[in-house]
């Protein structure tokens, strides 16, 4: 992985999207915050704050269904492009741009200056590595 400054965002290089299977997920880290990168149908490349807007479940356990996600918690569904619960559920996930160069290697931005937030344990890969 490697990264780049731009529109004050920091970009990542986190992989190919066939490391992530067919409407899966892959968990990354940044300063703390767990971003879940989802693969969805059609190979749409979405990233969230690994957070539900209901109670904080794990969305990257969730069950992934067109381009949205289900909440493995109490099932609210998020739709993946913009974080936003589908209705008649209402909250928003942060999401997080992504995007993906000729060769199939998913990149992802995240703030220059990231929120206040939580450690996580069970995560695939710390982009504090690659700083
Ligand atoms: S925590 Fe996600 S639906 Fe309740």
């Amino acid at each position: 992985m490697s990264q780049s400054n731009a529109n004050d965002l920091t970009w990542y290089r986190i992989g190919p999207v066939s490391d992530i299977p067919p409407l899966g997920s892959r968990v990354v880290q940044h300063q703390g915050v767990r971003i879940a990168i989802f693969r969805a149908h059609g190979d749409a490349i979405f990233a969230v704050r690994d957070q539900c807007p209901h109670k904080e479940g794990p969305l990257s356990q969730g069950i992934v269904h067109g381009q949205r996600v289900t909440c493995p918690l109490h099932g609210w569904v998020i739709e993946l492009a913009s974080g936003e619960a589908v209705k008649p559920d209402v909250g928003c996930t942060p999401r997080y741009p992504t995007r993906v160069d000729d060769e199939g290697v998913i990149s992802l931005g995240v703030p220059a200056l990231p929120p206040e937030l939580t450690p996580a344990d069970d995560v695939v890969h710390d982009l504090a590595d690659d700083a």
